[in-house]
């Protein structure tokens, strides 16, 4: 097999990649290790700012967002109890965001690839890169019991944090930074309309709570709890009696229903630098991870593909390298900017476990300063919507 750019893994980063390199007149392949019906029913993040939107929009994909999402144009942040509206209309320019799951995005994708005639491989194992760092690279991989080779002239690594192309670069060729946090976040999808029009996080005393929505009759809700802990502690009335008293404020219910999906997943900030190595270029979680509660992983995603299919555009398209060659470091700045916004998002809104006094004296200073700040305010929502690519 043949083809100009080899695509690993069919997450938001590698499908949005294929579908704008399609557009372009750009031959790609997509090689995902999962089912097709696993990849379109993982329950992940439900965030989409303006940019991410409009992308999927301008590009023919956004039809069924557009019918079945939501446009929000504010959240809210709580803090023991008061809520305190980020108003996106009056903050940020009157940007919104989108609230579609993910895994809606994914089931758009795939639909619009495969209608198109592109070419995806699910259940593609053992997956392996080679050559990269030349002018031929090549995957190979096993397909229906049979090793295949599939020739290209990129190699893009949209496999996610444990995929296995960031291990394709050299240990002595990049450098990673990182951290983990002593808390994870316990997700559930719920049967039952949201108690809320709009996003809450709320701090608490007894930890971070977020209430977010999916349709007029699903809710999703997470709780913070230890990174070690599991589901099998959490039957669902310990999950509703933990979510009603987090987010509790005065004059407000939380409503209640059957719980469809819970699971836990543990928290990291992380980036590989750089971004590629030769003809092998890394995007979304392969390269990078944030922590949740700024609602930026698919976002970062779409964003590093973007910059990465006008690049491939050019190089395949006009002969010029230039785009190639700067990828890491355009993607980097924002994904820099990113962590920072995240992990301000983190700090904010979780109780620090073993926190010492004199930091939850500085965290509940910022508290207080989001909620007499305009320009504080501003500051989180203009990142909250996403800032501009360009
Ligand atoms: P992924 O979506 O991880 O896609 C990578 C794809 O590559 C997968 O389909 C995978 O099966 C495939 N793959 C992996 N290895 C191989 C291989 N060797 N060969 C072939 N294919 C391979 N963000 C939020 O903002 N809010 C959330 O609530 C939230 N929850 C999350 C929960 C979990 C469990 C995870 C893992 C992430 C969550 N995120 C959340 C982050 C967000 O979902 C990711 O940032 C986003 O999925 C990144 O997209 P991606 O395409 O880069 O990676
Ligand atoms: C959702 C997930 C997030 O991480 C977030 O910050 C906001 C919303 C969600 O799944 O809806």
């Amino acid at each position: 097999m043949e083809t100009q750019v080899g695509i690993v893994g069919a997450g938001p980063a590698g499908l949005v990649l294929s579908h704008l390199l399609a557009l372009q007149g750009i031959d790609n392949v997509v090689l995902e290790q999962k089912t097709r019906d696993r990849v379109e029913s993982r329950v992940r993040a439900g965030v989409l700012e303006q940019g991410s939107a409009d992308l999927l929009i301008d590009t023919g994909v956004g039809g069924r967002m557009v019918a079945e999402g939501a446009v929000h144009e504010g959240v809210n942040l709580q803090f023991d109890g008061e809520r305190h509206r980020i108003d996106f209309t009056a903050l940020a320019d009157g940007r919104t965001i989108t609230v579609y799951g993910q895994q809606e995005v994914v089931k758009d994708l795939i639909a619009a690839r495969l209608a198109a005639g592109g070419t995806i491989l699910f259940e593609a194992e053992d997956v392996a890169p080679h050559d990269v760092i030349g002018p031929a690279p090549s995957l190979t991989f096993r397909h229906c019991g049979s090793e295949r080779e599939l020739a290209c002239s990129v190699v893009a690594g949209c496999d996610g944090f444990h995929g296995v192309c960031r291990d394709a670069i050299p240990r002595r060729a990049r450098r990673e930074f990182g951290r983990e946090y002593p808390f994870g976040w316990l997700g559930i999808l719920a049967a039952v309309a949201p108690s809320t029009d709009e996003l809450i996080y709320a701090f608490s005393e007894r930890g971070f709570a977020l209430h977010s929505l999916r349709s007029p009759e699903i809710s999703r809700l997470y709780l913070q709890v230890d990174p070690a802990d599991h589901v099998s502690n959490w039957p669902d009335e310990r999950i509703w009696d933990e979510l009603r008293l987090r987010l509790a404020s005065p004059g407000w219910t939380l409503h209640e229903g059957p719980v469809l999906e819970k699971a836990i997943t543990g928290m990291r900030s992380f980036v590989c630098e750089p971004m590629q190595y030769g003809n092998l270029f890394l995007a979304g979680d392969a390269a990078h991870i944030v922590p949740p509660t700024g609602a930026k992983g698919m976002n970062l995603a779409i964003a590093d593909v973007t910059v990465l299919a006008r690049a491939l555009a050019a190089h395949f398209n006009d002969g010029d390298r230039a785009g190639l060659e700067r990828y890491s470091e355009r993607c980097l700045g924002r994904v820099w900017r990113v962590q920072d916004f995240s992990n301000t998002m983190t700090e904010l809104l979780h109780v620090l476990p073993g926190d010492d006094p004199f930091s939850s004296r500085v965290q509940r200073a910022k508290q207080r300063y989001v909620e007499s700040s305009v320009a504080m305010r501003r500051t989180i929502a203009e990142n909250y919507v996403g800032l501009p690519l360009d």
